[in-house]
């Protein structure tokens, strides 16, 4: 048996998420698969099933999640994916996503450093950092495309960047606002509340 030898190597089980998967998931599979990465697959199974029980459904998916900055020409892709991941927020919250208003907000953020997330070297989030007065690192934005949402993705790229800030004795910090589910990702990553207004929560990585 070869041994894992990269870092952030996620290992996803669809039958437990109830996701199926669609032709982007196959392909990450399948280039798992292929790449000379030195992953192993091994049949997956349940803390309880029985020594060699593999569950007849259970699809075992292995993607290497990785962050390099964006490059210029990715801007309109960026304000794509700001779209399709943050657009029912929008408009639930305020009733319309008006194009012109959040081209002018994402613009604003044209000075963060931006990492695109990619699982198996295929581009599905984008990670957007700015530095605060103190030094600590802001996340402004994270973001994964909408199908690959839920399988570990953001939360991995948060982990790396966490990671990366502490070897930089940087504390982390965020902005979520209230109703978003995202809080109970970012508190199981370590994220506590150290602060509200009427409509966000501020996160501090503790
Ligand atoms: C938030 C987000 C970056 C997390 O990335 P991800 O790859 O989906 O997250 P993971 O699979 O690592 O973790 C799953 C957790 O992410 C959060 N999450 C998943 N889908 C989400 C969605 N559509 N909206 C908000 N949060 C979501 C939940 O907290 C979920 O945990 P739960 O199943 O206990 O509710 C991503 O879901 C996203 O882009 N959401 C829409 C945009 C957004 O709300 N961004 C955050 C603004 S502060």
């Amino acid at each position: 048996m070869r041994r894992r030898q990269k870092k952030n190597f996620l290992e996803l089980d669809l039958s437990r998420s109830g996701r199926t998967a669609g032709p982007h998931l196959a392909a990450t599979a399948t280039n798992a698969r292929t790449a000379s990465s030195g992953v192993t697959r091994l049949p997956h199974r349940r803390k309880g099933d029985t020594e060699g029980a593999a569950r007849p459904h259970a699809i075992l998916i292995t993607m290497e999640v990785t962050l390099r900055p964006a490059r210029p020409d990715e801007r309109p892709w960026l304000f794509d994916l700001h779209e399709a991941a943050m657009r029912p927020m929008v408009e639930e919250v305020f009733g319309a996503w008006d194009r012109t208003d959040q081209l002018r907000r994402f613009e604003e953020r044209a000075e963060d450093l931006v990492e695109v997330i990619e699982a198996d070297g295929r581009a599905v989030g984008a990670i957007h950092l700015a530095t605060d007065d103190d030094g600590s690192v802001v996340i402004g934005l994270v973001e994964v495309l909408p199908a690959c949402q839920g399988l570990g993705i953001g939360g991995q790229a948060i982990r790396v960047t966490c990671e990366r800030a502490a070897r930089e004795g940087r504390h982390v910090s965020l902005r979520v606002r209230k109703p978003n589910r995202a809080r109970r990702l970012y508190e199981r990553l370590g994220f506590a509340v150290e602060g509200e207004n009427e409509t966000h929560y501020l996160m501090r990585k503790t």
